[in-house]
């Protein structure tokens, strides 16, 4: 096995630059998800990854050697693709063997290989069958099959689940942990879902419009995102950002923006915003609590999933939205009081969008109750 690096990485399809100054490192074993919106150039730099696409500029490795310029074949790399097509006359095992075949692995090698990677993937039982009596879970086990099959240093995938249902999808996710822990390979996952990212990544790189944003573990990423794009994107029901300032007065550190007020403890952020004042706030939904404190607001939407309730609430110009276990029985329009935790809010400079907070371990833990009363 061997890790994987895009060194200053820059990639143009004529005038449009689809992917710059990309340096990523992608460690042995692994499990590393570039994850961004459609068109930011995941599978650009899958595709360079696998010498599908040569970059513009820029070193692409795998392991020690540097791969610009040398063949797909050549790079002891496996790609499951999105559309996973597998051989409709070809049996199970026989689908899953035709890589080896295809690189003239002797005749009499190929069964224990095919075995290995059917017991891997739970195959066994549906060697014998063609593609179409196999259910889709299945048919993109045997794709990863055809994959493993061939020892390679680094697994690519494209967005391979994207073709299943929600069910399977579940399932499937849970199968490539299990996967990836017990054969501990390099994978580069490729993804626009938040929650595939989220569960089976050692690390993820967040990407938008061709530039890393941020590469850090799920739990990393969304605790602390560097930026407003991270903070925006990661996160379901989303973050709430609101435009506001960051004043101090009297050596006491306040944030004011829509209907918002909170004081913030010492050190709770590490720089001022580049203009002074002007910050983004950003209130996860779990942070908010509904029936008690000195925050007012009107509820707008309530949308109820059974175990809990997302709801929209207006807070002067600002709609926050909060997270509250099990249902809540809340009209249209009808005033709340919330509260929301000052410690855990997310400090953005409003010109650069990079986050403020100093992360400090400590300050985490300092409990700051919101100041009352509005914006004057
Ligand atoms: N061969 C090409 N010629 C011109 N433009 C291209 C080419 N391949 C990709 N692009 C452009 O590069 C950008 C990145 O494409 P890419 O396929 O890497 O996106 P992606 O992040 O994988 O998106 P999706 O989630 O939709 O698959 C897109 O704007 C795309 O239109
Ligand atoms: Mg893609």
């Amino acid at each position: 096995m061997a890790g994987v690096a895009f060194e200053d990485v820059r990639k143009s399809f004529g005038t449009f630059v689809a992917l710059q100054s990309f340096d990523l490192k992608v460690e042995d074993g692994e499990f590393m998800s570039l994850l961004g919106p459609s068109g930011c150039g995941k599978t650009t730099a899958l595709r360079m990854l696998a010498g599908l696409e040569q970059p513009t500029a820029g070193t692409i490795r795998i392991g020690d050697r540097v791969v610009n310029g040398v063949p797909p074949a050549k790079r002891d790399i496996a790609m499951v693709f999105q559309s996973y097509a597998l051989y409709p006359h070809m049996t199970v095992a026989q689908n899953i063997a035709y890589p080896l075949r295809k690189r003239g692995v002797p005749r009499a090698e190929r069964p224990p290989k095919v075995k290995r990677a059917a017991e891997l993937l739970q195959l066994e039982e549906l060697l014998g069958r063609k593609p179409r009596q196999l259910s889709g879970g299945q048919q993109q086990r045997v794709a990863l099959g055809r994959a493993l099959v061939r020892e390679p240093q680094v697994f690519l995938l494209d967005e391979p689940l994207s073709n299943l249902d929600a069910k399977l999808r579940a399932h499937m996710r849970a199968e490539l942990i299990e996967l990836h822990q017990r054969i501990g390979g390099t994978m580069v996952y490729v993804t626009h879902d938040q929650l595939e990212a989220m569960t089976m990544s050692t690390r993820i790189a967040v990407m938008n419009g061709g530039i890393l944003q941020q590469v850090a573990t799920p739990s990393e990423i969304y605790h602390r995102p560097k930026n407003l794009f991270v903070a925006g994107f990661i996160g379901t029901p989303a973050m709430t950002l609101i435009e506001g300032d960051m004043v101090t007065e009297g050596g006491e550190t306040q944030v004011r923006a829509g209907g918002l007020r909170l004081r913030l403890a010492d050190g709770h952020c590490a720089r001022m915003p580049s203009d002074g004042t002007g910050i983004s706030l950003g209130v996860r939904p779990e942070d908010i609590t509904i029936g008690a404190g000195d925050q007012n607001g009107k509820i707008r939407v309530v949308e109820p999933t059974g175990h809990e309730s997302i709801v929209m609430i207006e807070c002067e110009d600002a709609m926050l939205t909060a997270r509250i276990a099990g249902d809540i029985r809340l009209g249209f329009g009808e005033a709340v009081s919330f509260d929301l935790r000052a410690d855990r809010v997310h400090v953005f400079d409003r010109g650069t969008g990079e986050r403020l907070n100093a992360d400090r371990e400590d300050v985490g833990a300092v409990r700051v109750s919101a100041v009352a009363g509005g914006v004057e």
